[in-house]
């Protein structure tokens, strides 16, 4: 996921829902050394241990669907790749389009967004409204063949304008 959306090339990263810091180790050993990464976790309690394992980047707590305005203030707007693991499948259809719309806005031109769901997920009513709404959001949205080897098998949507 973090190979194929292009972070090695990146200057700026956003990743949504940053937990315990899985896909943010996967992120910070990928970036150029001038990159930027900035973390948006609701979890309060997953933010202090992330500061201390990623000093060298930053980290919010808040909803993702602030992320304009939190890379607005930041400096963080127009982000070249944004990443998550977020659970859509526990969201609100109104949280959801509204963290879809806000990455839209937040992506660069030229940018994408990838987030990884459960393989299984897409025949499920929820999972068959995410892939919707990001394909009324985004130009072009590829979808990854079922990544088997992660427990649980994952796959991701990549999502451009
Ligand atoms: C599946 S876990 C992600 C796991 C993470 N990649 C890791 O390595 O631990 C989903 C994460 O999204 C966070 N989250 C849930 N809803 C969120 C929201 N609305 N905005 C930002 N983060 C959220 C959760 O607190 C959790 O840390």
């Amino acid at each position: 996921m973090v190979h194929e959306t292009g972070v090695a090339n990146a200057q700026t990263v956003i990743e949504l829902g940053s937990g315990s810091g899985a896909i943010t180790t996967c992120i910070a050993e990928s970036m150029r050394s001038d990159a930027r990464l900035l973390g948006i976790e609701n979890n309060s309690t997953f933010i202090e241990p992330l500061r201390q394992q990623f000093p060298q980047a930053q980290f919010i707590q808040g909803c993702a669907s602030r992320v304009r305005c939190i890379a607005g203030e930041k400096d963080f707007l127009f982000a070249d790749c944004i990443l998550s693991t977020l659970p859509w499948s526990i969201f609100t259809p109104e949280l959801r389009d509204a963290v879809i719309g806000a990455v839209h806005l937040t992506l660069a031109g030229n940018g994408v967004f990838a987030t990884a769901v459960c393989y299984g997920t897409q025949h499920l009513p929820a999972g068959r409204d995410l892939e919707k709404s990001l394909r009324a959001v985004f130009r072009r949205v590829k979808v990854s063949p079922p990544v088997v080897w992660n427990m649980p098998p994952m796959r991701v949507y990549y999502c451009s304008k």
